[in-house]
């Protein structure tokens, strides 16, 4: 099966330039100008973009949490995250309540084995490390080709680990070259604002932001930076919001620490009043770390910019607002957490990101996808264009004008958190591994074609940053 990509300009990391592309089954073989192959598919990029597949390392499909279920499942959440232009997830394999991570992983698989339509792979989740899950870890951690495990400091009453446990992590990160992944916040002093903050009759969702400041996060970041230090190991900080935290993840890796940081479109595109919509609305925004006031999306964008934080997650965790978000209807600490971000957050990165002239080309092909790609141990099969990787590559059409709308979107869910933005650019077809995913804007994908990814660990090769984020 040969496929002929012709007349696009390639956009990678590194370049941006007009070329032909050869997939031959799964690979690239060539990239060039007029490449011709008998019998080859020819499929036309004139005006086009053609970008590496995006690689999503922070996804929540078909998990329990906050007594109750994610409503995006592997089949509906992998076909949404195709048509925003993903090709790879790093989804996180809950290990809680489960008898041995054995087992965990092994249901991990069954949610995803039938339903993935594009390649995956999954973080360990851990809240509690005694001696039987030490030792299995490495055990685990290699036979499953896994090198990355994470770690709440949220979630008092579900994942919170102790500081013990974090220090536990990352030793046995640094013994396995795993890359710890941290969710920073203060769960403990979280739980008691939510105590005083319903104690005083609190209902509303908007408390849901104001009982997690930011100055929890700022905290939560500086610990697992120092501890990560002195245990030696890596630390890649999840979903980053704020100032407080920005400017930790700068210190440290100005001092050479091997720190990375994640955010999410949210966090750069939205602020914290749209929690205060009226008639319970404010429970579609509802995720943590909230969205924080106007002013740090400006700082986000500037670390981005500098290469201070590297990646941007979906952080896809969804639930329905006429479904589980009125869990909390009456109590803003029961409202599930998390919101419906896989399909989009390409899309949005490249619009309020490149469109906007606040990031290149390049530095969005870095940032939705490369980065994830080197950090998790996945380039260059993943994560990039060249002759030997995977033929994982998104059409893009810069020039379409949209609105994002629950309306139009695939995901399993009754809202959008971006209802009504108007975005330019959109992934027209999709390939993983050579196959045709989405073609002209239609699935074409098969359920179960996703191919589990096994990863090795990557070096870190990072010393200084290369710029300072303005901390103004
Ligand atoms: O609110 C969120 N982010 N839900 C998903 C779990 C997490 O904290 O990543
Ligand atoms: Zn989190
Ligand atoms: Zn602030
Ligand atoms: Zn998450």
């Amino acid at each position: 099966m040969k496929k002929i990509i012709k007349g696009g300009t390639i956009a990678t990391a590194t370049d941006l330039f007009k070329a032909d592309i050869l997939i031959e089954d799964e690979k690239i073989t060539q990239i060039g100008l007029n490449l011709s192959a008998k019998d080859a598919e020819i499929i036309d990029a004139s005006g086009k973009y053609v970008f590496p597949g995006g690689v999503d390392p922070h996804t929540h499909l078909d998990m329990p949490f906050n007594n109750t279920v994610t409503d995006d499942n592997w089949e509906t959440g992998t076909i949404a995250a195709a048509f925003g232009g993903t090709t790879t997830i790093l989804d996180f394999c809950l290990t809680a309540g489960e008898k041995n991570l054995a087992d965990a992983v092994k249901k991990w698989h069954e949610k995803a084995a039938d339903k993935a339509v594009i390649d995956y792979g999954f973080h360990l989740m851990v809240s509690e490390l005694d001696d039987a899950t030490l030792k299995e870890l490495p055990i685990i951690l290699e036979k499953e080709g896994i090198t990355s495990i994470k770690v709440f400091l949220a979630y008092a009453k579900e994942f919170q680990a102790t500081d013990r446990t974090l220090f536990q992590a990352f030793k046995a990160g640094k013994q396995n070259n795993a890359v710890i992944m941290v969710h920073c916040e203060n769960g403990s002093v979280i739980d008691e604002l939510v105590n005083e903050a319903k104690a005083s009759g609190h209902t509303d969702p908007i408390y849901h932001a104001l009982t997690r400041p930011p100055e929890l996060e700022g905290e939560a970041t500086k610990r697992a930076i120092e501890l990560a230090h002195i245990a030696d190991a890596k630390l890649y900080v999840v979903h980053v919001t704020c100032k407080e935290a920005v400017d930790e993840i700068i210190k440290a890796r100005e001092k050479g620490y091997k720190v990375f940081g994640e955010t999410c479109p949210p966090y750069l595109t939205l602020d914290q009043t749209e929690l205060e919509r009226p008639n319970f609305e404010g429970a579609k925004y509802v995720w943590s770390p909230p969205l924080r006031p106007k002013g740090h999306q400006e700082h986000l964008w500037n670390a981005l910019k500098a290469k201070q934080l590297q990646t941007i997650g979906s952080d896809q965790c969804s639930f329905n607002f006429n479904g589980k978000k009125q869990l909390g209807r009456d109590d803003f600490s029961k409202i599930p957490n998390g919101g419906p971000f896989i399909e989009d957050r390409f899309s949005v990165l490249y619009s309020e990101g490149v469109h906007k002239g606040r990031i290149t080309i390049n530095e969005f092909v870095e940032s939705i996808s490369t980065n994830a790609a080197k950090i998790f141990g996945l380039f260059p099969q993943k994560g990039t264009i060249a002759i030997g990787s995977d033929a994982d590559i998104v059409i893009f059409d810069p020039t379409i004008e949209r609105e994002i709308s629950a309306k139009t979107h695939h995901m399993n869910v009754d809202y959008s958190a971006f209802e009504g933005m108007k975005v330019t650019g959109e992934p027209v077809s999709v390939l993983s591994r050579g196959k045709f995913v989405i073609k002209d804007k239609t699935f074409v994908g098969q359920l179960g074609s996703g191919k589990y990814l096994k990863r090795t660990s990557s070096p870190f090769t990072e010393k200084k940053s290369k710029a300072v984020a303005s901390t103004k």
